[in-house]
């Protein structure tokens, strides 16, 4: 299969290229940098240098500007939702004008779509909630919808906390840990939805292979825990001071808004369209994928 992937150069679309390309496919990446073209894997700029005589069968869509990774001002929203949105109306917009549509489009958002919830479990089915994220997830999931009436397979991937050794939301949540100090935010009950990136590769697989597979997709662990037994979960591969909190307060003054959303609030979300079709998770459980994460196959502690 030839496969489209932006943002293929990034935490999941590394994972998932390595995996994609194993399997015998050829992969062409949508990216803003430069980069060496390979025998299977090609790099274009823009969707305009794509030739029309080898459109792609596929396509995932996993580019945007970093949620986590700086100060939500009003100018750094515009960019998260740019390379969200507009790029993914771009992308539907190109599908429109080309001679051949994709027979699948695997799109990206997160369970920020959700909002904040509290203790309840929430499927696919749940509603859409309120704030900067899930209002972006909505917009970003309504243009790449719109591919759906050009006759193309379209899911929509409700990405969670994705956690793996090389990058990611982990790298930043380990860092006092590793100084000896464990802490979760605000009042540690909210839920933290993870999974870990080898489920998320897999989950994207199989939703690029079953062409009876559509709609919104929670990639999600099956255990969602709250913050506190994730502090404790990760308490168990450093050597750590006594947990304690830091204040709601603080995390405000320090990150504004996207402490809200991201770290005080959370929401406890379950896969159940994937564990509908049949998906196994090789993580199911915080315990069993942050071991596999910190601990070497000899069973030694990385550092
Ligand atoms: N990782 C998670 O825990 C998580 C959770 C929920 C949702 N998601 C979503 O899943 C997608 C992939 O996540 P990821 O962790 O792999 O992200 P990532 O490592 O930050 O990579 C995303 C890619 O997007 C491109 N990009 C970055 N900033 C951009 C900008 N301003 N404009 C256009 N493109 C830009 C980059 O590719 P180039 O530099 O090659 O252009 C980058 O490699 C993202 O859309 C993210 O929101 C991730």
């Amino acid at each position: 299969m030839h496969i489209l992937i932006t943002g293929g150069t990034g935490f999941i679309g590394q994972a998932l290229v390595a995996q994609l390309l194993g399997g015998g496919h050829h992969i062409t990446i949508l990216s803003r940098g430069r980069h060496r073209d390979t025998s299977q894997c090609t790099y274009v700029r823009s969707l305009e240098e794509l030739s029309s005589d080898s459109a792609p069968d596929a396509v995932v869509n996993l580019a945007g500007a970093s949620l986590a990774g700086r100060r939500w001002t009003r100018a750094y929203k515009e960019e998260i939702a740019a390379s969200r949105v507009e790029a993914t109306r771009a992308l539907v917009d190109y599908f429109e004008s080309s001679a051949q549509t994709p027979r699948v489009l695997l799109s990206g958002s997160a369970i920020g779509f959700y909002g904040a919830h509290g203790d309840e479990a929430l499927t696919e089915e749940a509603a859409a909630g309120r704030g900067f994220a899930s209002e972006l997830c909505q917009a970003w999931e309504s243009e790449a919808l719109r591919a759906e009436a050009l006759g193309v397979r379209t899911c929509l991937l409700r990405l969670g906390v994705v956690l793996d050794r090389e990058g990611g939301a982990l790298r930043q949540m380990a860092m006092p840990f590793r100084f000896g100090v464990a802490s979760w935010p605000g009042t540690g009950h909210q839920y933290l939805s993870w999974v870990h990136r080898a489920d998320v590769v897999a989950a994207i697989t199989l939703l690029l292979e079953d062409d009876s597979l559509a709609g919104a997709f929670n990639i999600t662990a099956p255990g969602p825990v709250t913050q506190r037994d994730f502090c404790a979960a990760m308490q168990k591969h450093f050597r750590t001071l006594p947990a304690m909190p830091v204040p709601g307060t603080v995390m405000r003054l320090m990150l504004g808004e996207m402490a809200e959303e991201l770290l005080l609030t959370g929401q406890r979300v379950v896969p159940a369209a994937l564990e509908g079709a049949g998906f196994t998770f090789r993580y199911p459980g915080i315990e069993q994928a942050l071991a596999a994460i910190f601990t070497t196959h000899a069973g030694e502690r990385l550092p």
